[in-house]
């Protein structure tokens, strides 16, 4: 069978990983933590990366600094996994990414993301690797400017590419300009963030997803509760499909390689339980490793580990 073949728009990083953080310093404070190390990601080049890994064709289109041993490192590490890296821009002016991640015990993280060059990346960056390719799928995030998402989606439903939108980092955006979007995929704090409902409880989560449902019109809302797995919507449905329960160490790129999985997934013609259920094992995985690259599984590895349970 064909690998499908997955346009990745979005963001690069070099990430600093603190680990064992004591929790949010305060003003004037410090917070310690048990150790750090460097690890390459970024939610597009973790999820261009986990599409590598999990088997599929992946092109990516970002940017990363040329002056800056970051970009180099980054590249390197994309190559490493197959990824198509010939429309990354490198960019003269502006840093790479970078986004410091103070990770707690038990996996969760906060973080301050300085997003350098991934602040310029254009539309024309995405039409170039539009116009010269075709593609089973566009998977997009927001760490990149608003106009270029937007853009993405206009250009990828002209050419009939459907789109899936995670819709990480959290913030609130207008959504009309999305309308009509295959898939949108967001975490609690995100969803949080797009609808302005809290998602304390069931009823919450389906209540956000019935709002997203509504001004989008998606195919599928996709909303991931972390170990509480995710929930599902259509329109008429809702689906609930449970986490696989790990021991987490570290939550870095566990949303983005999620995304990566289920877009295979759709792109292979499984059904949208079993895309989930194959997503929400890679994602297992991702947790019970350090850092965002080196965190991904490979396809074997979640097919080996759907196949204990
Ligand atoms: O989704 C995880 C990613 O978000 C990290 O790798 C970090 O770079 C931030 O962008």
């Amino acid at each position: 069978m064909r690998k499908p073949k997955i346009l990745v728009v979005g963001s690069i990083n070099m990430d600093l990983c603190m680990y064992g953080v004591e929790g949010m310093p305060v003003m004037g404070a410090s917070s310690f933590c048990s150790g750090y190390q460097y690890a390459e990601g970024g939610k597009g080049s973790n999820q261009a990366f986990a599409v590598s890994k999990l088997g599929a064709d992946a092109v990516m289109v970002g940017r990363v600094g040329s002056t800056d041993e970051n970009g180099r490192k980054l590249l390197k590490s994309l190559e490493s996994a197959g990824v198509h890296t010939e429309y990354i821009v490198r960019d003269p002016e502006h840093l790479t990414g970078m986004a410091i991640m103070s990770v707690l015990s038990g996996g969760s993280y906060y973080s301050i993301f300085a997003n350098g060059a991934n602040g310029y990346v254009a539309p024309e960056d995405v039409a170039r690797a539009l116009e010269n390719d075709t593609y089973d799928m566009v998977l997009m995030q927001l760490e990149i400017p608003l106009e270029t998402v937007y853009r993405t989606y206009e250009m990828a439903r002209e050419k009939g590419i459907p789109v899936f939108l995670d819709a990480g980092p959290a913030m609130h955006i207008p959504l009309e300009r999305l309308k009509g979007v295959d898939y949108i995929s967001p975490n609690e704090t995100e969803a949080e963030a797009l609808t302005g409902i809290a998602l304390g409880d069931e009823r919450g989560a389906e209540r956000a997803t019935v709002y997203l449902y509504q001004e989008l019109k998606p195919k599928w809302v996709v909303l991931k509760l972390g170990s509480r797995g995710v929930l599902l919507y259509d329109g008429k449905d809702f689906l609930r499909v449970p986490a696989n329960q790990v021991e987490a160490v570290d939550t870095t790129a566990a949303g983005d390689t999620f995304s990566a999985g289920f877009v295979i997934k759709m792109c292979s013609g499984s059904s949208v339980t079993e895309a989930v259920d194959y997503a929400q094992a890679a994602a297992a995985l991702c947790v019970t490793r350090k850092g965002g690259h080196t965190s991904i599984p490979s396809d074997s590895e979640v097919r080996a580990f759907l196949s204990e349970f």
